[in-house]
């Protein structure tokens, strides 16, 4: 089988989850490569809902290799949580699991760093409050701790006493807050470091002889393009690169071994977080698409804004991840619509945008431009076969495949494995 990338197309929150956990069947290596446990994906087997942050959703999947590339930041309180979580369901988790050497660690301080940040009123980017950004700053400066640090205690505790010593001065001095203790956190890292060191891998070596041996890598995207800290809508974005070529240098894999990129969206928008989302709804609207599609975030609960499919960002997705097909989850939402709009470009100071734009006002104060088609207005959710969509269901997507510019093979009507179209 081919090595897949699949990624979002929109805000995050696509529906990733349950696309993964269908096409792990055919991989034997899933692997995440960026993000951390601020992301959340749901996979519904047999009427009940998993939710995982960190462990690739192929742990489902007896047998399969899962992998936490070096693009993720770790934090390893989170992580023994979700493995206990998994073997309470009777999932195995330990000779299916690893950890690259190379991922960064995720300190008590990221999460103080992260949550003062965030009580900042101007720079307010609602973020998980999971440390992300604050571990990811640490390793651009350089200084930050890798899982290959924690493993020898000589460097680890150099390391962790440079941090927290120039961590303490910032709490103190500049926001006025109290510092954290070297010897409670080097003693309970050193503890979690006993429980996961059975994990930890030489991960790029162990993914490229897998493909020389013909295995196949299913790569598993987190957030996504519009949260991506190049190509999203900055500053209100998460810290990694959530695009196609993160799985390559999250991974230790060439972009010559990828065979193919999916792109995942919603067939509406949605949003969590500060930032800007032209197609939000009016909150009638919205309040009937959220209640409808569970719009809920898995990782923290809160409630997300919903907004008409948007075609510009995706555009702007089948751009810069090079996507040739894109997959529609929860169509059925959509199911007792009369209209549906699709916004075709942004309006802003009398000139027309057709493109994304790299300008946060513009996108903040734009009017966006819609189409509209007619609902289709009848259940989705138990048709199996693309030709027994309603027409309207087929116009719609037909409409979107267009105006995007990639094809549409998987549309999905629900939650479980089976509420999967493949056209
Ligand atoms: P952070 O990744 O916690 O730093 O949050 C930065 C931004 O990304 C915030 O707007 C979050 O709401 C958003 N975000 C982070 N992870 C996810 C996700 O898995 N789904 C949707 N939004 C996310």
């Amino acid at each position: 089988m081919a090595n897949i990338i699949v990624v979002g197309a929109q805000w995050g929150d696509e529906g990733k989850g349950k696309l993964i956990d269908i096409l792990a069947q055919d991989a034997d290596y899933i692997v995440r490569y960026q993000g951390g446990n601020n992301a959340g994906h749901t996979v519904v087997v047999s009427d009940e809902e998993i939710i995982l942050h960190l462990i690739p959703s192929g742990i489902l999947h007896r047998g399969k290799k899962c992998i936490i590339g070096n693009g993720v930041v770790l934090d390893p309180q989170a992580l023994l949580e979700e493995i206990d979580t998994l073997r309470l369901k009777g999932i195995e988790v330990d000779s299916n699991l690893l950890i690259s050497d190379q991922a960064h660690l995720i300190f008590p301080y990221h999460k103080i760093l992260d949550r003062i940040k965030e009580s900042k009123g101007s720079f307010r980017i609602g973020t998980t409050g999971r440390g992300i950004g604050p571990c990811y700053v640490d390793k651009i400066a350089r200084c930050g701790i890798r899982l290959a640090d924690l493993l020898d205690t000589d460097v680890f505790k150099e390391k962790l006493k440079f941090n927290i010593n120039e961590k303490n001065k910032l709490f103190k001095r500049l926001y006025k807050t109290k510092g954290v203790s070297f010897n409670s956190i080097f003693k309970q890292y050193i503890d979690f470091r006993n429980q996961i060191s059975k994990y930890v891998s030489d991960t790029p070596r162990i993914l490229n002889s897998a493909i020389s041996s013909g295995k196949s890598l299913l790569f598993e995207g987190a957030q996504g393009t519009l949260l991506d800290i190049d190509f999203g809508t900055y500053p209100y974005v998460t810290s990694s690169n959530a695009t196609a070529g993160g799985a390559c240098t999250g991974t230790g894999i060439s972009p010559t071994r990828i065979d193919r990129i999916i792109g995942v969206v919603k067939a509406y928008t949605t949003r969590v977080g500060e930032g800007p989302f032209p197609t939000q709804l009016p909150k009638a609207l919205m309040n009937k698409i959220r209640d409808r599609g569970r719009e809920f975030g898995a990782t923290t609960g809160r409630p997300r804004k919903c907004g008409w499919f948007d075609v510009i960002i995706v555009k702007h997705s089948v751009l810069v991840n090079g996507l040739d097909e894109i997959a529609v989850m929860k169509l059925d939402v959509l199911d007792d619509l009369r209209d549906i709009k699709v916004c075709i470009g942004y309006e802003y100071k009398g000139k027309f945008f057709k493109n994304f734009p790299a300008n946060i006002e513009l996108l903040n104060k734009c009017k966006p431009v819609y189409k509209t088609f007619k609902g289709w207005f009848k259940d989705t959710a138990n048709i199996k076969e693309y030709k027994k969509l309603p027409s309207e269901a087929k116009d719609y997507l037909k409409g979107l495949s267009d105006l995007v510019g990639a094809e549409i093979n998987i549309i999905s009507v629900g939650s479980n494995r089976s509420q999967t179209i493949y056209k």
